[in-house]
This record gives structure tokens, C-alpha cells and sequence, in this order.
């Protein structure tokens, strides 16, 4: 079963073939660390970060966080054995394998029989690996319905910027912002939405990728608040400088969170026989019913999955 409610609001990529790195990751306040193969590493290198991924895995120190291994996506010759070395050498203490470059359900399916396989062979519980699915081209976008539903152990969906808008031959300078020209409305607005569209349909967690300028910190912030606003769960980050922010715009801002935990008591109460039995009811100036109830729920399950704590309380009021 996929672990649909881990915190992800800051995913931070690690290229494996540096040690210094992964070692520094144990002590950044990411949600997520994941350990990359692939784009983020030469071909040369990639027989070794294979080997330092399983040795910082094994060590541990990455308590709290969601571990994950990004593979090299299987068009390429690498993507087996990175998954046969890296789950036999360290599957107990991972959490998901991320692919890369996913276009069809097959490929998901394929990684499944794989983890399958390797689980049963290594006395490791089946099914616990998620599978985290990065969409990075048009074909994949056009398929991301088959590929949400092709394993249970799919937990999230990815948009990968970089590869997607060379696969579209989308002009532009820095990821995520407009390609020059481009002035009408936003470039990226139908991608992410149609990512979300699959991630909400099928319960995955919807996932922004990376903000390639690095330094710019309120260019980072200006995207990841334009998916966040969207209802995406969280953002990669490449640098620990956009961790800080990206835990803080994906998070319920504290008088968000507080006004969801008091609608959700306030209308259990009106709903039940002493509050009344009302289907619609007024909290302060705000009417409130099932649909405020509804929407309580999602920045209250986003607050409580980011260990925040409620600074206020409801009092049924004087009958
Ligand atoms: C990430 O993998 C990207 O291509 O943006
Ligand atoms: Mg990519």
C-alpha cells in the first residue's frame, strides 16, 4: 500500500555521486531526500553513486524523511541494475524508487514485477517500495491517467520541467518562469493542472519539480506558490537555502490551519443532536457547511502532516 500522507513539501535531490552531500542531506529539514542516478550524475559515475547511495542508506541518520533512489528511466541501459544494487543492497531502509521519465503504464507495471521480485528474493515485506512517477514529456502527460493507476505503490506524480519543455520545444530561459514572448496567461498553467487532475482522480500527491536559479530565492518562492496555490503537495529543492521556503509556502499558514481545526468542530457539533442537528450554520461572520467541512479537511490533513499545532479552541456556545 502506497504511504499516501507522508509530508513532501520539500524534496531534495542529492546526486549520488557525492558522499559530502549525501551526508549533508541527514541534517536538512527536507521532508524528502532523494538520492539521484540519473541526470544529476555523469555515466561514468553512475557504477559508484550506486554504491554511495546503498552505504548512506545503510548508515542511516535520514530519520523523518522519505527516502528515495531516482533510477535512470528504462530507455537507457542502467535502470535494472540500478534497482537490482540498490534494492539488494539497502531495500529495508528505502522508502520509494523514483523513474524518471515515465511515458507509459508499462513502464510502471515493469518496475512493479521488478520490485516484486526483489522483495521476495531479499525477505522484504511485498509492496512496501512506493513508486514515485516523474512525467517529463508530452507522452507521458497524454498517458498520466494509465500511469497513476498502473500499481498501487504509486504514490506520487512529478512534473519534471527541465526534460518536459525540451520535449515540447518550449522556449524559455530559467525553469519555470514565462518563455520569452509569452505573455498570455501562464505556460505551465495546463500542465500542472493536468497533473493535479490525475494526482486528485487517483489519491497520488502531486508534486512540483525544480527551480533551476538556484540563488533567486523569491523567484523560488513566486513558483511555489503558484503550484502550491494550485493544490500541489510540495516542490523539489536543489539547494538547502530553498528548503526553508518550500516547507513554508507548502504548509497551511498557522491562521489557515487553525481556522480549518475550528470548523471541523464547530461543525461536528452544529451537525450533531445537541448542536441542534443544522446542515448549514454561521462561525463568526463565515457560513459554514459540508463543503467548508470538506474543505477544512484538506489544509487541516496538510497542517497536521506538517506537525502543526492549533492555537486556538471551539466552545459550543451556551444552549
Ligand atoms: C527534472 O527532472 C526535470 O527534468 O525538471
Ligand atoms: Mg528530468
Amino acid at each position: 500500500m502506497s504511504q499516501q500522507l507522508r509530508a513532501r513539501r520539500s524534496n531534495l535531490a542529492v546526486p549520488g555521486s557525492s558522499p559530502k552531500m549525501l551526508e549533508k542531506a541527514k541534517g536538512l529539514p527536507a521532508d524528502q531526500v532523494f538520492m539521484d542516478i540519473e541526470d544529476a550524475v555523469a555515466p561514468l559515475a553512475k557504477p559508484d553513486a550506486r554504491k554511495n547511495i546503498v552505504a548512506a542508506l545503510n548508515e542511516g541518520g535520514y530519520e523523518g524523511k522519505t527516502r528515495v533512489v531516482r533510477v535512470n528511466d528504462w530507455t537507457t541501459q542502467w535502470t535494472y541494475a540500478d534497482v537490482i544494487e540498490v534494492v539488494e543492497g539497502a531495500g529495508a531502509n528505502l522508502d520509494c524508487i523514483m523513474l524518471p521519465k515515465v511515458q507509459t503504464a508499462d513502464q510502471i507495471v515493469a518496475l512493479d514485477l521488478l520490485l516484486t521480485q526483489l522483495e521476495k528474493s531479499n525477505g522484504l515485506e511485498v509492496g512496501r517500495i512506493g513508486i514515485e512517477a516523474q512525467i517529463e514529456n508530452a507522452k507521458g502527460l497524454i498517458n498520466i491517467d494509465a500511469i497513476a493507476q498502473a500499481s498501487p505503490r504509486v504514490e506520487t506524480l512529478i512534473f519534471g520541467p527541465a526534460d518536459f519543455m525540451a520535449s515540447i520545444n518550449m522556449k524559455s530561459l530559467v525553469v519555470g518562469e514565462q518563455p520569452p514572448g509569452y505573455d498570455v496567461g501562464d505556460a505551465y498553467h495546463y500542465i500542472l493542472m493536468r497533473i493535479l487532475m490525475a494526482a486528485r482522480a487517483y489519491d497520488k500527491q502531486a508534486i512540483d519539480g525544480p527551480y533551476l536559479a538556484i540563488k533567486d530565492l523569491e523567484g523560488y518562492r513566486r513558483v511555489a506558490g503558484r503550484s502550491a496555490a494550485l493544490g500541489f503537495d510540495g516542490k523539489w529543492v536543489l539547494h538547502p537555502d530553498q528548503v526553508a521556503a518550500a516547507n513554508e509556502v507548502f504548509s497551511p499558514r498557522q491562521d489557515d490551519y487553525d481556522h480549518s481545526e475550528m470548523i471541523l468542530d464547530a461543525y461536528d457539533y452544529f451537525t450533531s443532536a445537541a448542536g441542534g442537528a443544522k446542515g448549514a450554520v454561521m462561525l463568526g461572520d463565515e457560513m459554514i457547511d459540508e463543503a467548508s467541512r470538506k474543505m477544512a479537511l484538506v489544509v487541516s490533513a496538510k497542517g497536521r502532516a506538517a506537525g502543526m499545532t492549533r492555537t486556538t479552541t471551539f466552545t459550543a456556545p451556551e444552549a
